[in-house]
């Protein structure tokens, strides 16, 4: 049996991929503020997605400057942010950083994405406080067209700004063709280490239009304009260098191999789970950074969860609803986020990695089957003794 097994095992670029483009920088003697590297990044971004784009630094940094862009459109008194709690901090910390206060809004029970109904409440009975959504690509999968559709003319309506946070998701289309990096008015996506496309840490910003791209170039830059002066006090330095950048390059040149290997292997994991366990839909859209699944409840989940650490297997539980975590357990919440909370009690992720062997496959399905099994027991046998205890007060 194979014990101790990494949630993920990342894989950098070959060094002689990279330096194919890093020598480009090398040339002009210029290593980062928007180099050759970066550029030719922003350009094969843009043509992939057909949207003007700023690489940078990290995806949280491209968050923080996408809403200080966006925010400025937005009624002088609107300081809420709308977040779903089913999302990765860095959604609500962007909020935070530009002095809007994260508003939690519930999720769908069955695509786990920003619920589009209670998006439409909160954003009516919320009217003129809400400066910008931040919805999320949840687990790097696209949300189905409708949905996307729906958050769109949501924010229409309302006349607020969304910026969608696919920090997993580059490389995906959704099922109508639409890549991921033009929804919404603002795009997100996060080239970190763990990430399908990697540079370490890294990022980029896609931008409705060629202006607002403009503005977030120039806040990743310290807002400074044309003769070197601040335009802004809230810009900083968000800018990808030129080695992050080349190794981005180099991972998207392996980006269709990769998520062809991730899709088999994702496949092959879930095909040989319980029947009862939950996928997100429209998954086989997705990345697969890793393999989401829900428990069918609690207790099952609990029970893989030993199980993982009996056997060192390395799985996670994203993601903790954000709403009860210390740092936003204050926070106005739109709806009452049962779905969030019933769906987060069941959530595991099972490791991915593109070199994962065929008996780690079969140790990643041992163990949550195993693990399901001995709750199931233990239930069972405790259901027995108290069937036993309740005959014996009645004699
Ligand atoms: C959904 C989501 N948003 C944002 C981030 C932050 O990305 P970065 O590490 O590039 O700042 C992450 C990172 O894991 C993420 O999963």
């Amino acid at each position: 049996m194979i014990e101790g097994l990494r949630f993920q095992r990342p894989v950098l670029p070959a060094s002689d991929a990279i330096e194919r483009y890093l020598a480009l920088s090398r040339e002009e003697r210029w290593f980062s503020n928007f180099g050759p590297c970066s550029d030719l990044l922003r350009t094969r971004l843009t043509s992939a997605t057909k949207r003007p784009c700023v690489p940078v630094s990290n995806a949280t940094l491209g968050l923080i400057v996408a809403v200080a862009a966006l925010r400025g459109r937005a009624p002088s008194d609107a300081g809420e942010a709308l977040v779903p709690s089913f999302a990765f901090a860095a959604s609500a910390q962007a909020a935070v950083w530009n002095g809007l206060q994260p508003v939690f809004v519930d999720v769908h029970a069955d695509n786990w994405h920003l619920d589009t109904e209670a998006l439409e409440a909160a954003l009516r009975s919320r009217k003129g406080r809400v400066a910008v959504v931040i919805a999320l690509s949840t687990f790097g999968v696209p949300p189905p067209p409708a949905v996307r559709e729906g958050w769109e003319a949501a924010c229409r309506h309302a006349d607020v700004p969304l910026i969608v946070d696919s920090a997993a998701g580059y490389g995906a289309l959704a099922a109508d063709g639409v890549p991921i990096g033009s929804q919404g008015d603002v795009e997100v996506v996060s080239f970190h280490a763990l990430k399908p496309v990697s540079a370490g840490e890294g990022g980029a910003v896609f931008c409705r239009d060629d202006e607002l791209a403009d503005e977030v170039a120039s806040l990743a830059n310290f807002a400074f304009d044309e003769h070197h002066q601040v335009t802004r006090p809230d810009g900083l330095n968000a800018k990808l260098s030129e080695p992050a950048a080349a190794i981005a390059l180099a991972s998207l040149d392996g980006l269709q191999a990769s998520l062809e290997i991730r899709s088999r292997l994702a496949s092959e994991i879930l095909s040989r789970l319980p029947a009862d366990f939950q996928q997100q839909v429209e998954n086989a859209r997705g990345t697969w950074q890793f393999v989401p699944v829900a428990a069918p409840d609690s207790a099952a989940r609990a029970a893989v969860l030993e199980e993982a650490t009996r056997r060192q297997i390395g799985i996670r539980t994203y993601y903790d609803p954000l709403h009860l975590m210390p740092a936003f357990s204050g926070c106005a919440r739109a709806g009452d986020l049962s779905v969030t909370e019933a769906l987060a009690s069941r959530m595991l992720s099972l490791p991915m990695a593109l070199d994962l062997e065929s008996d780690e496959i079969t140790a990643i399905a041992d163990m949550v089957r195993d693990g399901v099994g001995s709750a199931v027991t233990a239930s069972s046998s405790s259901r027995s003794s108290t069937s036993q205890a309740v005959a014996q007060t009645h004699e």
